[in-house]
């Protein structure tokens, strides 16, 4: 063996021993980089073949790219080894628990209005209505002209409006949005629909006004409707919410929109009607949900007035329709026998968990 195979010899066998010393991955790779990278010690061999005699280049240049393939070898075994090591440690590092016991993370529930906001539109659903949406920044045109309350009418007087200027103002009724969907081309007679939203109103706050509150308005309008379509609708409406023996009256009130016009009440579902409340524990009999009336105030309603059906483009001649208002922030108070409006409004977490699993849908 000549002196330049020795010398090769003992280079790949102290090379071959470095990588089997290297101790990790970052080892080796400094290894690789020392040895054959663009200044390595074996890559200086592999540039001085150049000045090999060309007799002997055959022969050397073969043993020394023997070498370098069995460098590579050695360096790419022990690198896959290393690489199992790692995944294995990885494996083993990042095994989620699923066993480990956490607190557990509250869920969530439906705002009580939202509850009772789904309530009512079931029922009405499941009656056929259509549930509409409407701008909360309305026009006065929809409003209120097209409802049959021009800018001097009286009652403009009642529902005290946030006007923004320019004839824009906040809804102070959903019925606006009735009246978009009646004057919109798709929808012709028979109509049943609700409109439930946000409306707004200058009101000072209190224990029961709120310049914000939420409304449930109903509509329906086709050949026949009378007054009797009302009450039997509404009666079950209130049978459904409040208990089967539930009875409810009508009392004369106006609004511009519908002549006549009628205030609802259902018979308290505390006291069945009879305004005593025995079970009160303060001493008083007096039914404190109806105030020893026996009977709840649940909404506003009325046959649509002809004028405003002309408005939407409907023969008054031919068809007939009625339309009811409630304010479901109030039947969410009168349910719960909630005292202060604001309470609701505050979305204090220790009241709102009250609601969980209550008229749960
Ligand atoms: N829009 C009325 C209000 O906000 C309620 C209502 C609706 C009354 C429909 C009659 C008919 O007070």
């Amino acid at each position: 063996m000549s002196t330049i195979d020795n010398q090769y010899k003992k280079t790949q066998n102290d090379i071959l021993a470095r990588v089997a010393k290297a101790e990790n991955l970052s080892e080796l790779n400094e290894l690789r980089i020392a040895v054959l990278g663009k200044n390595g010690e074996f890559t200086a061999i592999l540039k001085s073949l150049k000045d090999v005699p060309v007799e002997q280049k055959a022969a050397v240049g073969k043993q020394v790219n023997d070498i370098k393939v069995a460098i590579e070898e050695s360096l790419a075994i022990k690198q896959k080894a290393f690489e199992e090591i790692e995944l294995a440690k990885r494996l083993v590092e990042e095994k989620i628990d699923i066993s480990i016991d956490k607190p557990q993370i509250g869920l969530g529930a439906l705002h009580p209005i939202n509850q009772t906001k789904q309530r009512i539109s079931d029922f009405f659903i499941s009656m056929g209505f259509l549930v509409a949406d409407s701008p909360e920044i309305e026009t006065e045109y929809y409003n209120f002209e097209a409802l049959n309350t021009p800018s001097d009418h009286p009652a403009r007087d009642t529902q005290d409006t946030f006007f923004v200027g320019n004839g824009i103002l906040l809804r102070s009724q959903t019925s606006s949005g009735q009246i978009r969907l009646m004057q919109s081309p798709n929808i012709k007679p028979p109509i049943k629909l609700i409109c439930p939203g946000k409306v707004y109103r200058s009101d000072a706050v209190d224990a029961t006004h709120s310049p914000m509150f939420h409304q449930m308005e109903g509509l329906v309008v086709d050949k026949g409707i009378t007054l009797c379509d009302l009450k039997g609708m509404l009666d079950l409406f209130a049978k459904e919410f409040f208990g089967v023996n539930t009875k409810t009256r009508f009392r004369p009130s106006y609004f511009p929109f519908t002549e006549p016009s009628v205030e609802v009440d259902a018979s308290c579902f505390i006291c069945g009607g009879t305004g005593i409340d025995k079970n009160r524990g303060d001493g008083i009999d007096s039914c404190s949900v109806c105030k020893g009336t026996g009977w709840i105030e649940i909404l506003g309603a009325g046959m649509v007035n002809r004028k405003v059906l002309v408005n939407c483009g409907i023969d008054p001649d031919i068809y007939t329709g009625f339309a009811f208002g409630m304010g479901l922030d109030r039947i969410t108070n009168i349910l719960h026998a909630i005292k202060d409006l604001r309470v609701v409004f505050e979305n204090d977490i220790r009241f709102l968990n009250q609601f969980k699993g209550v008229n749960s849908i």
